[in-house]
């Protein structure tokens, strides 16, 4: 491997010189003693790192020349990492330095021990920051809109997305619990001509079974108990617009009817109404359900099925994304991390922790688990822990009332809903528990059915 770049700036030559012979085995050493070759060597080498005397000429017994060659090398060459060297006498300074971006200091007299370990330790950060940038560079040139992804399948992902944006085709979008199937149909929606009209999304699973029909297709005043006023149904409002149906395998068999005659002709009735409203609406719809399985079972109606699968567009878990998972875990660390300062970086191991896990709930699980990590982690580096990785053995639990809570409805809802076939409404009923009570509960524990 080649030797990192380093910097030497200090006017004392002795000290110099005992500096450089400790540090041309591991370093490609560099060496100034004032803040002019200084700021010459950064412009044309840019090294890794820079260890800086606070004290040079012509202040070498105060310390405003190096906090300010400090201040410059940081503005020109931020990746750079500087360790200030004070006196001790310089302690507050030294301080001062690191609250200006500096990224560590030692005392003198210098330990060569200590010396060694401190660059080594900035020298891991510049390069953890480093291949960060390059990953940030990527996430640009790897994006569509909102959809980021560099692997062969999702790119294809992306092709089908602006090939079906040009069309008004229904498009039914498949796919595991948080592979990104709303993102992909709010990417065709915002692609498409009708990007300046509404993008309605509706919630099959969500909504109860006895307010559906209305929230659809919309009531007149009076037309049952509780409509105490004129609603216009979800249908209406995507009007020229886009209308997602999400988790469509929970759509009661009663309305699939229902919604079938309006794909047939686009024309709805609100609940209790007499006028016939027409629509321009597009229909995208998605489940994570085994769709076919159901039409098999009769538990989805063939027709509706052939209307919405016109294209069928199925998405691959994270797992099979390949590197995409750590391009992906970049940006949301970078979204959710303070963005005025240093930016904030995996370690080695939490790299490694994040290829071998599983990902059972796909980006969402990945999205969640780094948004607790920014709030755990104690410096700017993220290590497994912090991502909730157990890195204890089993029996080291703590006794945590909500997480035992949390790990009981894991458990208890995994078992019922097998003892169901991933029927909702009947796993619901088993467990007293309504059916979008349920279902978010599903959700937020990242449960497939
Ligand atoms: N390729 C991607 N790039 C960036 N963010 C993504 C990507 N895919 C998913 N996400 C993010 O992951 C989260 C889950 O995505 P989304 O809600 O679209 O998944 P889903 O398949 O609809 O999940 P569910 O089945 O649980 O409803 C969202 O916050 C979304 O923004
Ligand atoms: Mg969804």
């Amino acid at each position: 491997m080649e030797k990192p770049d380093i910097l030497i700036v200090e006017d004392d030559e002795s000290i110099r010189t005992q500096m450089k012979w400790a540090l041309v085995h591991d370093y490609n050493v560099f060496i100034a003693a004032d803040a002019e070759k200084a700021m010459e060597i950064i412009g044309t080498t840019h090294p890794a790192l820079v260890t800086l005397d606070l004290g040079l000429p012509p202040d070498a017994e105060g310390t405003s020349v190096g906090l300010d060659l400090l201040y410059r090398i940081v503005k020109t060459d931020p990746m750079t990492k500087v360790v200030v060297v004070s006196g001790n006498a310089e302690r507050n300074s030294a301080l001062e330095a690191v609250n200006e971006g500096a990224h560590d200091y030692f005392s003198k007299p210098v330990d060569i021990d200590e010396l060694k370990a401190i660059l080594k330790r900035a020298y891991y950060v510049h390069t953890l920051e480093t291949e960060y940038r390059a990953l940030q560079s990527q996430v640009e040139s790897d994006s569509f809109g909102e959809l980021v992804g560099a692997s062969p399948e999702i790119q294809e992902v992306f092709n089908i997305v602006r090939k079906v944006a040009t069309t008004d085709v229904p498009v039914l979008i498949t796919g595991d619990s948080g592979t990104g199937k709303e993102l992909v149909a709010r990417a065709i929606h915002n692609n498409s001509t009708r990007r300046d009209h509404p993008f309605i999304p509706i919630n099959c699973g969500a909504i109860p079974e006895a307010l559906m029909e209305s929230e659809l297709f919309g009531h007149e005043k009076g037309s049952f108990t509780g409509a105490h006023v004129q609603r216009r149904g979800k249908v209406e409002l995507a009007h020229k617009g886009t209308l997602f149906f999400d988790e469509i395998g929970e759509l009661p068999l009663q309305l699939q009817v229902k919604l079938l005659r309006f794909l047939q002709d686009q024309k709805v009735e609100r609940i209790g109404g007499r006028t016939i409203i027409e629509t321009d609406v597009r229909i995208i719809a998605a489940t994570n359900t085994d769709i076919k399985n159901q039409v098999a079972n009769e538990q989805f109606r063939e027709d509706l099925y052939y209307r919405l699968a016109v294209v069928h567009l199925e998405l691959p878990s994270l797992k099979a994304r390949g590197d995409d998972v750590l391009l992906l875990a970049n940006v949301f660390l970078s979204r959710f991390s303070d963005k005025d300062s240093v930016p904030m970086v995996f370690s080695k191991q939490a790299q490694s922790a994040i290829m071998e896990h599983e990902w059972p709930g796909n980006v969402r699980e990945l999205e969640n688990r780094i948004r607790r990590a920014v709030t755990f982690a104690s410096g700017t580096t993220v290590t497994p822990t912090d991502l909730g990785f157990e890195t204890s053995g089993p029996g080291m639990k703590t006794l945590n009332l909500k997480a035992a809570k949390e790990e009981l409805e894991i458990d208890l809802i995994g078992i019922v809903m097998e003892k169901h076939n991933g029927n909702i409404s009947k796993a619901a009923e088993e467990l007293g528990l309504t059916r979008p009570t349920l279902y978010s509960l599903m959700k937020k524990h990242s449960i497939k059915q």
